[in-house]
């Protein structure tokens, strides 16, 4: 969209810079001259998301001054990034960051394999779970015993059965945050949610910022609704957002929504805590955004101890400045395809009639059967059951690779299904092609980010556990060796994607 463009402040990214910690030089490796050496933090910076594509770079002298090294210096880095693709210049206008033409297509949600097509491929692209047994049975004969009365209707209930809003408005005023049934819609997962806010709010040309790295399907749908996605870097290590980069971002963008995880965020596991959320939501109301927030993840904590933040939507209970939207799809099964909004009653009316002609409503009996879950002991005792097994699967995951790829670095989350692995200076999608060839799937960083990010990325989750997870790993060793030895797949990414 025409005026406005991001710009990278020089004090951000002479901060970036100097806190980026220097690559460990080989045996008989000399130490790097000083514009190469600028250079390559500019293009790690870009490759993983700190510091967004197409933003524009400062000037090569107020650089200089900020960084205390020549104008010659800055001038021959940006030089050497125009000659390798990750900086574009218009003479008198100024440089862009860029990604090279060679990269892989980043503009990609996730393609989970069908069940029927895995074969003998281990399938780390999808990060859900099998259904939770005996519950999603017990749930299902439930509905069917609740159906009769429903079966005398036409079936069509475009804001989800009046049951179920009630008891899902009921679970948030006992999470502290008063609910009416008329501040809740049901929806077709988060998706449906999703899709019907981005109808409402965000029609093409429109900004939305999003957390960088972000869930690669909402991203997805969010640049087919013809959105605009302005990306913000998470804090580093897990430790949620970085509110400085969010106020700016705001203020210069004024994106009319911005959609956030909070908890448990997909990909990186991230937690925002109770201060941030205030302070987010304090600043998205100050700059007229939207705040979209996604709970599909919250219930999933896989540590005892850890006492959870307010929801978000407890700073705006109201719920006109935070929509909230939450799924049965992690905590339960994503094959009901039932998830939910909250909002104020006059947001959630403007989403029904936004849904209408998408879907016309949800199913009603996936809509009983999590009825039956959540007035039943069924929903706590099978999010307990998945508690256990995604820490289970976390826990195999972690020392499978700390024992075989001891120089992928990641943070162990406090919750949700991901790890977000850093791969050792290889190009992670390079390393997602190799793994097709030897039968595991895993989805590379760049679909996390908008326009190239995290090259140097993939994400695994905890679906396999025991031997399948040490056979996983032992399948990235191998798709790792593919690439280090340059005699993996088709393409012609480069292998590493630093120097
Ligand atoms: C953060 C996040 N939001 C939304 C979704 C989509 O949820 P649903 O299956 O309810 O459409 C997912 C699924 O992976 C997710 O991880």
């Amino acid at each position: 969209m025409a005026g406005w463009t991001s710009a990278v402040g020089v004090a951000h990214l002479a901060r970036l810079l100097t806190s980026q910690q220097p690559r460990p030089a080989g045996p008989g490796t000399r130490k790097p001259p000083a514009y190469r050496a600028l250079a390559d933090g500019i293009r790690v910076l870009v490759l993983e998301g700190r510091i967004p594509v197409a933003a524009r770079l400062p000037a090569e002298r107020e650089l200089a001054i900020a960084l205390s090294v020549s104008r010659t210096t800055v001038a021959a880095a940006y030089e050497a990034l125009r000659t390798e693709g990750f900086l574009e210049s218009r003479r008198g206008a100024g440089s862009w960051t860029a990604v090279p033409a060679g990269n892989p297509l980043p503009a990609r949600g996730l393609e989970p394999l069908p069940p029927e097509a895995l074969g003998s491929m281990i399938d780390l692209g999808c990060a859900s779970l099998p259904a939770p047994e005996p519950w999603l049975t017990r749930a299902v004969q439930g509905a069917l015993e609740e159906l009769p009365p429903y079966a005398h209707t036409h079936g069509d209930y475009p804001a989800g059965l009046p049951a179920l809003r009630a008891l899902l408005a009921e679970r948030y005023t006992a999470r502290g945050v008063p609910t009416m049934p008329e501040q809740i819609m049901v929806t077709t997962g988060g998706m449906g949610a999703t899709d019907a806010i981005c109808h409402l709010f965000a029609g093409r040309g429109e900004r939305i910022a999003v957390e960088s790295p972000s869930y690669a399907n909402i991203l997805q749908l969010m640049r087919e609704s013809g959105a605009r996605l302005v990306p913000v870097a998470m804090a580093e290590g897990l430790t949620g957002w970085d509110l400085e980069r969010w106020r700016q971002v705001l203020r210069d963008a004024a994106p009319r929504l911005a959609y956030v995880v909070a908890d448990f965020h997909n990909p990186t596991g991230a937690l925002a805590d109770e201060d941030q959320r205030r302070r987010m939501v304090d600043a998205v109301r100050s700059a007229g955004t939207v705040l979209v927030v996604d709970e599909t993840m919250s219930e999933l904590c896989l540590d005892p101890d850890l006492t959870l933040p307010r929801p978000v939507c407890s700073f705006d209970p109201a719920g006109s400045t935070v929509i909230t939207f939450g799924s049965a799809s992690k905590a339960f099964w994503a094959g009901l395809r039932i998830g939910w909004v909250r909002a104020a009653p006059d947001v959630i009316r403007s989403l029904v009639a936004a849904r209408a002609y998408a879907d016309l409503g949800t199913p009603v009996l996936e809509q009983l059967a999590v009825n039956w879950l959540l007035s039943t002991d069924g929903w706590q005792s099978a999010v307990a059951a998945r508690r256990t097994q995604a820490t289970e699967n976390r826990d195999a995951l972690v020392s499978a690779l700390r024992r075989e790829l001891p120089d992928w670095e990641f943070e162990v989350p406090s919750g949700g299904l991901t790890l977000w692995v850093r791969t050792g200076g290889l190009s992670g999608s390079r390393i997602a092609e190799a793994g097709e060839q030897v039968g595991v799937r895993v989805p590379s960083g760049p679909r996390f980010g908008v326009d190239g990010a995290f090259e140097g990325y993939v994400r695994l989750p905890f679906t396999v556990s025991g031997a399948v997870a040490d056979e996983a790993v032992a399948r990235l060793v191998a798709a790792t060796r593919l690439v280090a030895e340059g005699v993996s797949g088709p393409s012609q990414l480069p292998r590493t994607f630093v120097a």
